[in-house]
Formats: C-alpha cells, sequence, structure tokens
C-alpha cells in the first residue's frame, strides 16, 4: 500500500528543472525516479508542464512538483504499488485531458516510474524482472550516438544523430567495449584534422564537418580505425529528426545548416536510397518530417525490407498515431520514449501494438536527461532488442550502459544478446 507520494524540482542534465518523485509503502519501501526532458519534440507529445514564470528562464516545474504533492498523492494514497495499471488510469482519468495538460507528464511519469521502482522493490525483484517477468533476460544492442547535428549541435550538419550500432559484437559487455573505442578513435581522427571535439546534449561530438556525408565518412574511418568491420561488426544507425528540416513540417525540406539546400520529398528518399547503397545503414528514424505520412509510407516501400524505418516524432509513442501508422505501412518500427506518452502502462500498449504488427521497437533516452537508470530496466523487461541512450561518455548516458553490464552480469549465461 502507498503511504506517502511527494516531488522534488531537480536539475537535468542541461541545467533545466526536472521532476523528481519519491514513493513510500506501507512496509517502508522507498523509491525515487527523476523524468527526463526532449528538445526535438514532437509536435503531438504529451504535455511537459513548466511554470512560465521568470525563475530558471520559465522553466520552472513548481507546478507539476505541486500536482504530484496535492491532487495525485491525495488520490494514490492507500492504493497497491503493484496495480499499475490502476495507478496509470487513475492518474489519466484524474488528469482528463489527451495530452496530460492538466497536470504534466512530467509530474504523471514520475509517479508511475516511481510506482514500479518500489513495487520491484517490495516484490524483492530487480526492476527488469519484475517489469518483464522471467523471460525478461535479452539485453539491448546500444545504438550509440557518437557524432551529432541538427537541433542537438550548432555545426554544418543537418541529421541529428549518427549512432554505431555493435550488432556484430558476441555480447553486450563487448558491443559496448567496441563502440567506446570507436569513440575514442573518432576523437583523435577529430582532433588531427583540428576539428572540435566537445561534445554535445547526448555525449556525441559536433565537429563541422563540411556536409552530411563527410559526417558519415569520418565515422567508418574511425570503424575501421578501431580496427573494426564496417557492417560486420559495427553498423550504423542514423535519426534525421527531419522536422528540424522542413518548412511548416509539411514536405518541403531546406538542408540548410550543411547547405545542401532544397529538397522534396522525392529528392531527400533518393538521398537516402544512395546512403543505404554506400554505408552499412542498419536503422533509420524519422528520415522525413512528422507531417509527411505519404513521403514516409514511400520510403518504407522502398527501404522498409532493408532496414529498420524507425518514426519518432511522426508516432510520440501513442497508439493513436501507431495504429495509423501500421494501417498505412508508414514504417516498420516505433521510437518508444516514456514521456512522451507519459505513463508505463500507455507506454506497454504502444510497445504491444507495435510486436502485434510484426513492427519493432526501439527504446529511447531524451537529449536532457538525470542518472535515473529506469530506462535500461524498461528496455530489458519490454524485450526490446535494442536502445538508444546516447554516446560513451557523460555522467547520465554512461549511467544507463553501467546499468545494462549489471544487468548483464547478474544473468550471467541466460543473458541473451542480438539485433533481430
Ligand atoms: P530529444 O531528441 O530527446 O531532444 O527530443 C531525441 C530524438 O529525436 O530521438
Ligand atoms: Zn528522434
Amino acid at each position: 500500500t502507498i503511504t506517502s507520494i511527494s516531488a522534488l524540482e531537480i536539475l537535468d542534465s542541461r541545467g533545466n528543472p526536472t521532476v523528481r518523485t519519491y514513493v513510500t509503502l506501507e512496509d517502508g519501501t522507498k523509491a525515487s525516479a527523476s523524468v527526463p526532458s526532449g528538445a526535438s519534440t514532437g509536435q503531438h507529445e504529451a504535455l511537459e508542464l513548466r511554470d512560465g514564470e521568470k525563475r530558471y528562464a520559465h522553466k520552472g516545474v513548481e507546478k507539476a512538483v505541486s500536482h504530484v504533492n496535492v491532487e495525485i498523492a491525495e488520490t494514490l494514497i492507500g492504493m497497491n504499488a503493484v496495480e499499475q495499471r490502476n495507478i496509470d488510469y487513475t492518474m489519466i482519468e484524474l488528469d482528463g485531458t489527451e495530452t496530460k495538460s492538466k497536470l504534466g507528464a512530467n509530474a504523471i511519469l514520475g509517479v508511475s516510474m516511481a510506482v514500479a521502482k518500489a513495487a520491484a522493490v517490495t516484490s524483492n525483484l530487480p526492476l527488469y524482472r519484475y517489469l518483464g517477468g522471467s523471460n525478461a533476460t535479452r539485453i539491448p544492442v546500444p545504438c550509440m550516438n557518437i557524432l551529432n547535428g541538427g537541433e542537438h549541435a550548432d555545426n554544418s550538419v543537418d541529421f541529428q544523430e549518427f549512432m554505431l550500432v555493435p550488432n556484430g559484437a558476441p555480447n553486450f559487455k563487448e558491443g559496448l567495449r567496441y563502440v567506446a573505442e570507436t569513440f575514442h578513435i573518432l576523437k583523435k581522427i577529430l582532433k588531427g584534422k583540428g576539428l572540435a571535439t566537445s561534445v554535445g546534449d547526448e555525449g556525441g561530438f559536433a565537429p563541422n564537418c563540411s556536409s552530411n556525408e563527410a559526417a558519415m565518412e569520418l565515422i567508418i574511418t574511425a570503424i575501421n580505425e578501431a580496427g573494426y568491420e564496417p557492417g560486420k561488426d559495427l553498423s550504423i544507425a542514423i535519426d534525421s529528426a527531419a522536422n528540424s528540416f522542413s518548412q511548416n513540417l509539411d514536405n518541403k525540406y531546406d538542408l540548410l545548416s550543411s547547405g545542401a539546400g532544397k529538397m522534396t520529398t522525392e529528392e531527400l528518399i533518393d538521398l537516402s536510397g544512395k546512403w543505404l547503397k554506400k554505408y552499412p545503414i542498419v536503422s533509420w528514424e524519422d528520415p522525413l518530417s512528422e507531417g509527411d505520412w505519404d513521403g514516409f509510407s514511400e520510403f518504407t516501400k522502398k527501404f522498409g525490407s532493408q532496414i529498420e524505418v524507425v518514426g519518432d516524432d511522426i508516432f510520440v509513442t501513442n497508439k493513436k498515431y501507431i495504429r495509423k501508422g501500421i494501417e498505412n505501412k508508414t514504417a516498420n518500427s516505433a521510437l518508444i520514449k516514456l514521456n512522451q506518452i507519459g505513463t508505463i502502462t500507455e507506454t506497454i500498449e504502444a510497445i504491444k501494438m507495435c510486436r502485434e504488427a510484426g513492427w519493432r521497437y526501439f527504446l529511447s533516452h531524451r537529449s536532457g536527461e538525470t542518472e535515473d537508470t529506469f530506462l535500461s530496466d524498461f528496455a530489458v523487461a519490454m524485450d526490446g532488442g535494442h536502445l538508444k541512450a546516447g554516446s560513451a561518455c557523460r555522467g547520465e548516458r554512461v549511467a544507463k550502459y553501467n546499468r545494462l553490464l549489471e544487468i548483464e552480469h547478474e544473468l550471467g549465461n541466460r543473458a541473451e544478446y542480438r539485433w533481430k
């Protein structure tokens, strides 16, 4: 039984306020959880409630904190923490809006996560096991964002994320090593070329490459110099985050950062096709903007049998949009971010919908994170097969990978690791 719920305004990895929530149970169990925050967000994401007052440049979350302390606490105290679905739907009803705009998704999700953590502790189970059952033994392939552009960097690269995918590694521990070694080699290469080696929000480098293609070439060179074979040991995943270079979210694009200029949907798809011929890309997220449903379908028709086509901003972890995507063959995978929808239960429902349609799903952090490692346990519990949690540096990113090392170690020879 839940005896207390409270929240605190803390800072995320960008130095912006976010919500940390505490839950106490009758047997003395205590748990806390912190919610992340995105920068390149989809239009239809659940609402992150910000105070809009002078403090923290309008970004304070005292209102969300108060909603946890008052309305949510009053309603949930006395409920059973193992009844996750009941608790989540009680909060959804209490909020009563489509986008959780009354209480704030940051208020609701923090409680949802802290309740699950407390329930796991009181059930004497690790979180991944509590949420995923005894079959939760697969450690996700870490797709690590080592080079950034778009809204995550101030450089001449339009695409937001270039990720290394250690899909040829025998296990997670080795996969992590492949990527970390390549990350350090890439740093050396950048330094040698007189390019910046400071890192962006997700721990990737943000060098001022002359073009998108130049960024890709640097990564391939780094893989080779690290002693790995591109396409065998290490492959590439891209998140174009095409919203950020589309005009009015329609199907016209302007690759401003690189100077590649204006492109139609068809031209952008053709360019992607050229890249797919040339580079070992296994997954491509948001290749088109969230308004370009037809373009997305065309992209999937052309390349969907070859690679994972992931919808992030277009689906926002929301069953309503994922359902539409399944009906229209818009993609073949959905990015999954807990705070896009705002409760664990709805996130699990979105994942189930993907599974039933034969889609993949790709668990993800946000560019604003905390040291909370809920995501790592959740990814194992959901049998996702792969996750993205940033690069091989920055504490809030590495914390997620370190937790996965722990889980793999704990599972011993029961741990599985494979791309598909
Ligand atoms: P965000 O970006 O967390 O800044 O929204 C991540 C992504 O687009 O996948
Ligand atoms: Zn994305």
